[in-house]
């Protein structure tokens, strides 16, 4: 039988306070219900969604390792959804834990990073990733998805 395809979604730090953390920046939608929409879509398409929030680096590399490489082959996963949050301006750490599990991985983010502050239009992985999806706002992650589906039905 075909092994149904496991994406992991990873959202990095303050982004469990969506929908009340800077509304007018990240939009009024709250973490639980993106992931719950996600886990719905996936569901439709006989995937395997792994949704993961951190505040903390060395999670999220734990994580990446643990359903990357150190995983069986069954339940490893085939992709992954991003939103490194803050860690996008600094995280080393994070870019290589992706880079060794070897798995296409796109970057989201819900506000348009090019437009505010300088120091977030740098993004340890952009350069990496499949695409980059960001100021559409939670609408991103349902697009990172899409593209997964569609990328493996192929
Ligand atoms: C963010 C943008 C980052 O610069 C910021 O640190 C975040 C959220 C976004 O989704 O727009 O925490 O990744």
């Amino acid at each position: 039988m075909k092994k149904s395809m496991h994406i992991l979604l990873i959202n990095g730090p303050n982004l469990h306070l969506l929908g009340k953390r800077e509304p007018h920046i990240y939009g009024a939608t709250t973490l639980t219900d993106i992931e719950g929409r996600l886990a719905k879509l996936a569901a439709c398409h006989n995937i395997k969604l792994t949704a993961f929030q951190s505040n903390h680096e060395g999670e999220i590399v734990d994580k990446i390792g643990e359903l990357g490489l150190l995983a069986d082959e069954h339940s490893r996963f085939d992709g992954v959804i991003i939103n490194p949050a803050a860690f996008t301006h600094t995280s080393v750490a994070i870019r290589d834990a992706l880079a060794a599990a070897d798995k296409p991985f796109i970057e989201v983010h819900l506000s348009n990073v090019h437009a505010r502050e300088p120091f977030r239009t740098h993004s340890y992985f952009s350069d990496k990733a499949v695409g980059v999806i960001c100021g559409l706002g939670d609408l991103g992650y349902d697009m990172a998805l899409d593209w997964f589906i569609k990328h493996f039905n192929r």
